[in-house]
């Protein structure tokens, strides 16, 4: 049985809906920026202004390739970033079950208006920034996905509900 994994852009609901599918599957929820900070002795705003977002990557890896030797399946809520890595998108692929949370441009810019913490939206026009960093990301978190769950008009629990009916249905548990 593999491990999930949820991927998708900063405010996605990763983070939320992550526990509660954790709960539904019966399995342990890991947070993949948490993970980073851990090995890092750093928060990621720290790791950011330190060591640039370059640092922050490698950190992010190497959370990653840790976390996906655990010997139980978990659920995993992944860092917006992590797909921008090939060899990460390979890990998505081949190790996990990967779900996208899809949230369109116009839902994610109203989500993330208070956002505090993020250090790419730290920035003096972050509607541009989330607008350029989606454009750039689509793709790749389409390409490292094995399931797309659209999200905008749903709450976390109505996600977190779809995506067991989701992964029972692909894995015919
Ligand atoms: C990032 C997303 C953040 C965190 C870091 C960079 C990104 O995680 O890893 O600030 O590049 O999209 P969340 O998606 O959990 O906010």
């Amino acid at each position: 049985m593999k491990s999930i994994a949820l991927i998708g852009f900063m405010g996605s609901g990763k983070s939320t809906v992550g526990p509660l599918l954790a709960r539904r599957q019966g399995r342990p929820f890991f947070d993949l920026d948490s993970i980073a900070e851990r090995l890092s002795g750093k928060t990621v705003s720290e790791v950011f202004s330190g060591e640039g977002e370059s640092g922050w990557r490698l950190w992010e890896s190497r959370a990653l390739a840790e976390v996906v030797e655990e010997e139980l399946p978990f659920v995993l809520a992944c860092g917006g970033g992590v797909v921008l890595d090939a060899k990460n998108r390979d890990i998505l692929r081949q190790r996990f079950l990967t779900i996208y949370l899809d949230v369109s441009e116009a839902v994610l810019i109203e989500r993330l208006r208070r956002n505090k913490g993020r250090p790419l939206l730290a920035v003096a026009e972050p509607e541009a920034a989330i607008a350029a960093l989606l454009k750039a990301r689509r793709a790749l978190y389409e390409a490292a996905a094995h399931l797309i769950i659209e999200t905008d008009l749903k709450n976390p629990t109505e996600v977190a509900d779809e995506a067991q009916t989701a992964v029972a249905k692909l894995t015919g548990a």
